[in-house]
């Protein structure tokens, strides 16, 4: 029984420690997430308007998505591939009462239409988001809006916020 329990804290732990350094863009790694504070920058950088569609790649816990909706009266779209990420952002979205503006799609970025989009957020490793652009190209309508946090796109910079790195680009 203690054995048992030691084990169930070793696992714990280990899950712990190793969410720190996988990627950010592994479901593994819960704690690259974009704060609250930095998705109405992200909002004001791209110059959101009221009922543009805002798509999140990876959405996570859908900060962005939520200030997009309730600060600025846009429509948000999150695809999420981690189940645990889709129903903590559901969750959110449910209490903040946006589960009209803001829908969550669990499944695979790439493998997801994103035409209709007005502004994409991505918070990505490099390699990701260097995969990301033939999609881009290919999909996106012309003048569309790209937010990259973090992490720069192989794409001509419109605007950069220094301090928070983040990154805006247009297609
Ligand atoms: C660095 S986190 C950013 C989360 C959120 N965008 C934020 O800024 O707080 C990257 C997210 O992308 C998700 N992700 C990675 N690859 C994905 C894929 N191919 N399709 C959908 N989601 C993916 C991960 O599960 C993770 O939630």
């Amino acid at each position: 029984m203690i054995f048992n329990l030691f084990l169930i804290f070793a696992i714990l732990f280990l899950l712990f420690f190793l969410s720190m350094i996988w990627p950010p863009d592994s479901p593994w790694a819960p704690w690259w997430r974009t704060d609250s504070s930095v998705a109405e920058r992200i909002c004001r950088l791209a110059n959101v308007k009221r009922g543009e569609v805002i798509y999140e790649l990876g959405s996570g816990d859908a900060q962005t998505l939520i200030a997009a909706a309730k600060t600025f009266n846009a429509k948000g779209v999150g695809i999420e591939i981690d189940p645990l990420r889709v129903f903590i952002s559901k969750f959110f979205l449910r209490i903040k009462g946006l589960t009209k503006d803001v829908r969550i799609i669990r499944g695979n970025f790439f493998e997801e239409d994103l035409s209709k989009a007005d502004v994409i957020f991505v918070y990505l490793v490099p390699k990701t988001l260097d995969k990301l652009l033939p999609k881009f190209r290919k999909e996106l309508k012309k003048g569309t809006r790209i937010v990259s946090y973090r992490y720069k796109m192989k794409l001509k910079e419109v605007k950069v916020d220094k301090e928070l790195q983040l990154y805006l680009y247009t297609i």
